[in-house]
């Protein structure tokens, strides 16, 4: 197989928060790979830094040193503009709040990051429903999020986040929302997308939910404390 860049390549990243004695150092020099059809899991307990490494690593913040290549781009040099193009053709977000559109159907949310891109309506629709055919919800497509539970929902959001194809899938506590039999539901779609050879990093406080990804990073007080690749289950 041949030799491809790494999806995300992360190197020696701080981040401070404030200046002099306030000064917070939430990421103290951070640094791994994600591989193409790699899945992650970065955990840590509250406060190690996750959501500052998620900020920077979807393009929403940046870090205050370090390099940080997304897909082999630079994102360090970038423009805020251009920066928002990367967040929104390669990244696909997944938050702890599924953040749908009320009142407008499964289907619409999940077309809503095609609306720009110059498709036809045709196109955008039959795009939108095999998004939703791979998280299990194609018979729900026109339903709207008040009719669906939870995880579902939260399906419908992985769905709109798949649909743009992008490099990486990106997904901060996507379980924190969720029952048991909600979360198992979800993990179940992330393994088939796994499977499928998508990318994926999330992030997350609960073991179990960890234990199910490949690749388990684990960060404590802004800094990775150890990395563990498992063979596949
Ligand atoms: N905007 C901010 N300003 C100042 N300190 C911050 C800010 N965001 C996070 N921090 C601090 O940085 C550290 C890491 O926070 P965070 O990345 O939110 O961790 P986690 O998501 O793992 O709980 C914490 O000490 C937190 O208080
Ligand atoms: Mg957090």
């Amino acid at each position: 197989m041949a030799a491809t860049r790494p999806v995300l390549d992360v190197r020696d990243l701080c981040k401070v928060y404030g200046e002099g004695e306030t000064a917070v150092r939430a990421l103290d020099g951070v640094s791994f790979r994600v591989e193409h059809g790699d899945y992650a899991a970065i955990m840590g307990p509250s406060g190690s830094g996750k959501s500052t490494l998620m900020n920077i690593i979807g393009c929403l913040d940046v870090p205050s040193s370090g390099r940080y290549l997304l897909d082999g781009v630079d994102v360090g040099r970038l423009t805020e503009s251009q920066l928002a193009l990367v967040r929104n053709r390669l990244i696909g977000f997944v938050f702890q709040a599924f953040n749908l559109i009320p009142r407008t159907s499964a289907v619409a949310n999940v077309e809503l990051p095609l609306a720009y891109s110059g498709m036809r309506p045709a196109e955008r629709r039959r795009r939108a429903l095999f998004a939703l055919d791979s998280v299990g919800l194609a018979d729900r497509a026109d339903h709207e999020p008040n009719q669906l539970s939870g995880g579902q929902q939260q399906r419908v959001a992985v769905a709109r986040a798949l649909v743009t194809g992008p490099a990486l899938l990106l997904a901060d506590e996507p379980t924190g929302n969720l029952d048991s039999h909600a979360t198992q539901e979800l993990l179940v779609v992330f393994d088939d997308l796994h499977s499928a050879g998508r990318t994926i990093v999330m992030i997350t406080h609960e073991g179990e939910v960890g234990a199910r990804a490949g690749r388990l990073i684990k960060v404590r007080d802004g800094r990775v404390t150890s990395e563990i690749r498992r063979s596949a289950a």
